[in-house]
């Protein structure tokens, strides 16, 4: 039996549902071990498409599926896609960790809050209250899913936190009834109750007997450790993720799989140092529909970056690569690569950790001549072969094995390389 990791090696939306979806028709459980509804996955089967922002999309293959206790919960978002799939005839065979962090209406209010505060400094969140619950949750001042399915242990968890919160509250200009709080998450904590349970025992129970994967959410350049600091998310989309954030020791990681778009794009404030605020940008992100799954902006566009992509390959340790979207870069002329940074003189071959350089770095191309017709391909032969040497450059520098390659939004535009 074995476990598969997919981790997202951009900055997210790398098309992490589409590979997700095409494992986890092999295995028997799949785990979401961070981040919450800020992510969003889309999995287009047929005509129908399927947005998923908490619950792991494997739950539309019928599998048993997991929220992990480093997820962040919003209870009122999961029950919505608890009823979304029921109505498309799905009954989600669900547990969710009763130590999961939930999101409280105060969360979403200092996410819009602190955004707006610091104006043009602003760090482009999705606004879903996903920073400051992870806050509360390190400096222990949380609601667990513990809580709020137990009206007496959630009143009295906010009347000690209100205590601390109050003037905190008071500060941001927030005005917070606590007892329609209680009414409201206690409604959700009954109907979400026949769901939770312990799932760091049930996972290591399955874990040698069973198929498990584990999806990553966001991207490892929004990892709150390595990404690009402050502008990243709050938590851990990195491979290391799922000991912390689903209790599973690291040495029962079979398979790392490294999603990686074909070209960048990235979401809200940042450097992103091929970003490309001219055609090509343009170009991708309409052809590429880039455009976001949870809040509709467009995504900033620009070609691959191998410094960014090398660096996500080495901290993940990743066996093996997903290229997604090929497709959106037929008809190009020429398609460019970044393989260093320029910055005051001095080349770089790694991710600097400051902000500032990376605002500054200049990218360095290498230049691919275009190709055509790579659109709705099934096998690799297919393929045109300058689209090919793409491909194969990928695979050698990043020192990884291609597992497949994405050809197209739905299900079956997929070329399978190494299954293995
Ligand atoms: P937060 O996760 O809402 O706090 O947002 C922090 C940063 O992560 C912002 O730049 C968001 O645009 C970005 N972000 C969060 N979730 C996703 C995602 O699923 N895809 C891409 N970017 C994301």
């Amino acid at each position: 039996m074995a476990t598969i990791a997919i981790v997202g090696l951009q900055w997210g939306d790398e098309g992490k549902g589409k590979v997700t979806d095409y494992f986890s028709e092999h295995v028997d459980c799949v785990v979401r071990y961070q981040g919450g509804n800020n992510a969003g996955h889309t999995v287009v089967i047929g005509d129908k498409k399927y947005k998923f922002h908490l619950i792991p999309s494997g739950a539309i293959r019928g599998k048993k599926v997991v929220i992990g206790n480093g997820v962040v919960v919003n209870p009122k978002i999961l029950l919505e896609e608890i009823d979304m799939l029921k109505s498309n005839g799905i009954d989600v065979d669900l547990m969710i960790s009763d130590r999961a962090h939930v999101i409280m209406p105060y969360h979403i209010k200092m996410d819009g809050i602190e955004e707006e505060r610091l104006g043009k400094k602003k760090i482009g969140t999705t606004k879903r209250g996903i920073g400051p619950c992870y806050s509360d949750k390190i400096a222990r001042m949380g609601v667990r899913i513990g809580d709020i399915i137990d009206e007496k242990k959630l009143k009295k968890r906010l009347d000690n936190l209100f205590q601390i919160k109050k003037p905190i509250f008071e500060t941001y200009g927030i005005k917070i009834n606590k007892d329609e709080i209680i009414k409201e998450y206690i409604l959700y904590g009954k109907k979400i109750s026949p769901y939770v349970g312990d799932t760091i025992y049930y996972l290591n129970s399955i874990i040698d007997e069973k198929n498990v994967l584990f999806e990553g959410a966001q991207g490892f350049l929004l990892d709150i450790d390595y990404g690009t600091y402050p502008y990243v998310t709050s938590s851990n989309p990195v491979v290391g993720g799922i000991s912390t954030g689903a209790g599973i020791s690291p040495k029962k990681i079979d398979k790392i799989v490294g999603v990686l778009k074909a070209y960048s794009t990235r979401v809200g404030m940042g450097a992103m140092p091929t970003e490309d605020k001219g055609k090509i940008g343009e170009y991708l992100a309409k052809k590429g529909n880039e455009f976001g799954t949870t809040t509709g902006r467009r995504r900033r566009c620009g070609w691959l970056d191998m410094v960014a992509a090398k660096y996500a390959a080495m901290v993940n340790g990743i066996d093996k690569i997903a290229i997604t979207k090929l497709d959106v870069l037929d008809g190009l002329e020429k398609v460019k690569v970044c393989t260093g940074y320029e910055y005051d003189g001095k080349f770089y071959d790694r991710f600097p950790s400051s902000p500032d350089i990376l605002e500054r770095v200049k990218p360095i191309y290498e230049e691919f001549d275009g190709w055509d017709g790579v659109a709705g391909k099934k096998k690799y032969e297919d393929l045109p072969i300058k689209a090919r040497n793409y491909i194969d450059f990928i695979s050698e520098k990043l020192n990884a094995g291609i597992a497949m390659v994405s050809t197209g939004a739905k299900r079956e535009d997929t070329i399978i390389i190494q299954s293995d």
